[in-house]
């Protein structure tokens, strides 16, 4: 989408961090912006701050787990602008704590608003965007953590895996509609993901001495690793540029490329040598699949 001027964009978790540095790109190359938030105080101060500028804004208090308010908040959407051009599913949450530590209600929550709130997105706004035929994209926040799994960052990483995943799928499965989808996977970056709890629903809190002590001396431990973290703005240039460019992997922190190279290297020396013969029929097979390969 080369043009972005007048277009729309829709942001969860814009109030805040990443979300907050897109709608600042965005609403530079002259597009309306929906924000959409958990965080009411931090809504108020960002219509603000857009109005203050003259930049045509809809903020729209939203838990992206919750289904009906998504349906309803795509409604308002749709009936203040029209339409939606750039879908980027964006709010998400950090809990951090070795698998044997955790609790059923940190899987629960991370997994609600870092999945489930970009499976949400999808279902309420991709067949509008789809029946407006207009084109268009969404951007999904992953994570390096998506591409690389590490101790103490389980059940983030099951939550980024899956963004990857279904991102991956997506982008073949909107070929045919002419929406681009991209998969952004920062590593850190100075934002209020460490401070998450702030936004925990009471009925998900962890309860629990032991998982709070892990979880508590993980997150001291990734508040040293954001002393070397980059600002929101570097993220939202490489995803503005991305939207323009269409390109699916939105990648910010070129240093963490060792640690996917790794990974990959162990998975692909698993992998035995292959019969020629079943080779050849599963290629067939995957370029229906895999338009990018
Ligand atoms: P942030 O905490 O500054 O912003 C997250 C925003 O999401 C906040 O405004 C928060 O109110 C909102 N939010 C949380 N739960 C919500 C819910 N249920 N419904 C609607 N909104 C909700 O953090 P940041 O870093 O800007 O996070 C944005 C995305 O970037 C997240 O998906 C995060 O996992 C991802 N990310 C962040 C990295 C970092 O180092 N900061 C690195 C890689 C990915």
């Amino acid at each position: 989408m080369q043009d972005l001027a007048g277009k729309v964009a829709f942001i969860t978790g814009g109030a805040s961090g990443i979300g907050l540095a897109m709608a600042d790109a965005f609403a530079d190359s002259g597009m309306k912006l929906v924000i959409a938030d958990v965080d009411t105080e931090a809504l108020a101060a960002v219509a603000q701050r857009f109005r203050g500028r003259n930049v045509p804004v809809l903020t729209l208090e939203l838990d992206v787990t919750d289904r009906v308010a998504f349906a309803a908040a795509a409604d308002r959407a749709y009936a203040e602008f029209g339409a939606v051009h750039v879908l980027c599913n964006n709010a998400g949450v950090y809990r951090g704590g070795t698998l044997d530590r955790v609790t059923y209600e940190d899987w629960d929550w991370v997994l609600g608003v870092n999945v489930g709130g970009v499976v949400n997105g999808i279902q309420t706004l991709l067949p509008r965007m789809r029946d407006q035929g207009e084109g268009g994209h969404i951007v999904n926040t992953a994570s390096m953590a998506g591409l690389s799994a590490g101790a103490g960052l389980g059940v983030y990483n099951a939550s980024k895996y899956a963004v990857v995943g279904l991102s991956e799928a997506l982008r073949a499965d909107l070929v045919p509609h002419g929406i681009g989808v991209s998969v952004l996977c920062p590593g850190m970056v100075r934002t209020g993901i460490l401070e998450s709890e702030r936004n925990r629903p009471a009925e998900r809190a962890a309860d629990d001495p032991a998982a709070e002590l892990a979880a508590r001396e993980h997150n001291a431990f990734m508040q040293a690793m954001m002393a070397s973290g980059i600002d929101a703005d570097d993220v939202a240039r490489v995803v503005l540029e991305g939207v323009r460019e269409n390109r699916f992997w939105l990648l910010s922190h070129p240093e963490m490329k060792p640690m996917v190279e790794a990974r990959s290297a162990e998975l692909l020396a698993a992998f035995g040598e292959p019969d020629p013969q079943r080779l050849a029929t599963l290629q067939q097979v995957l370029t229906r699949l895999q338009p990018g390969s």
